[in-house]
């Protein structure tokens, strides 16, 4: 069975004081619950990761994600935090390929390659962002983008490495727009993904890589997006900053 992955992406929100605070709110609601298979995951800036760390220390249900690393192992790369430093503190995953970070940072599906490898070659685990722009879409194009973007930073892993990647699709035109994927888009687009690993390496590692979606994810539209049957679980924006919502959307696993 797979595993079931709710992620809070936090971005470059919060000062330390409304990180603790907003961590502390999360922990308390989650643990009221009864979460046998789902895995909330905090990605906060890297500045809080200890924080966070310290706070949800033994608390089985929530790990740890940093929201990039170094596509180098270390050295002369001022301002970069590298895979090694965040294994050290104990992050569990690293966040790569976000659409923000593509857009803004120029980052492509090679340097995405050497970061994936160096996460994996530290013990990390990475999700894996894709998914495609609106033009992209309006033009027929995403099914090609998608497999391009695993194609180009994945496909090079052994079997073992990749079985231990999640992956997270989030369609450029649904984040922070207050547009989601429909039911059907969403669907469609992740039973594609899993097609594709399954054609390049095995059905089996296919049917067992979690894949998330992400884009305007909220407490309202999780619980049908969760119901497909290729979702299993999102990576959450903007309402990740709101303790309350955030849970609400971790409860939508709950029957
Ligand atoms: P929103 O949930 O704010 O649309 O952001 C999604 C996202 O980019 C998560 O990584």
């Amino acid at each position: 069975m797979r595993k079931k992955i709710v992620v809070a992406n936090w971005k470059m929100n919060n000062t330390q004081d409304e990180a603790i605070h907003l961590v502390t709110a999360i922990i308390s609601k989650i643990n009221n619950l009864t979460l046998k298979e789902v895995e909330v995951v905090i990605a906060p800036s890297y500045l809080y990761i200890k924080d966070v760390i310290e706070l949800t220390k033994g608390n089985l249900n929530i790990t740890v994600a940093a929201q990039n690393c170094s596509e180098h192992l270390k050295g002369a790369y001022t301002g970069e935090v590298s895979s090694i430093m965040l294994h050290s503190i104990g992050v569990k995953y690293v966040i790569v390929g976000h659409s923000e970070r593509r857009a803004y940072q120029n980052e492509n599906n090679l340097l995405l390659k050497q970061k994936i490898d160096l996460i994996l070659s530290n013990h990390l685990l990475p999700i894996y962002c894709c998914g495609e722009s609106l033009e992209e879409r309006n033009s027929d194009e995403h099914f090609s983008v998608v497999e391009n973007q695993l194609n180009e930073a994945l496909f090079h892993l052994p079997m073992e490495l990749m079985k231990k990647l999640v992956i997270a699709y989030e369609p450029v035109w649904a984040i922070g727009t207050g547009v989601t994927a429909t039911v059907n888009q969403t669907q469609e687009m992740h039973q594609f993904i899993r097609n594709v690993i399954s054609k390049k390496y095995n059905s089996s590692i296919a049917d067992s890589i979690s894949v998330l979606y992400g884009g305007s994810c909220n407490s309202t539209n999780a619980s049908e997006l969760f119901a497909c049957e290729d979702v299993d679980g999102g990576l959450v924006g903007g309402v990740s900053l709101a303790a309350n919502d955030f849970v609400k959307i971790v409860e939508s696993f709950i029957d």
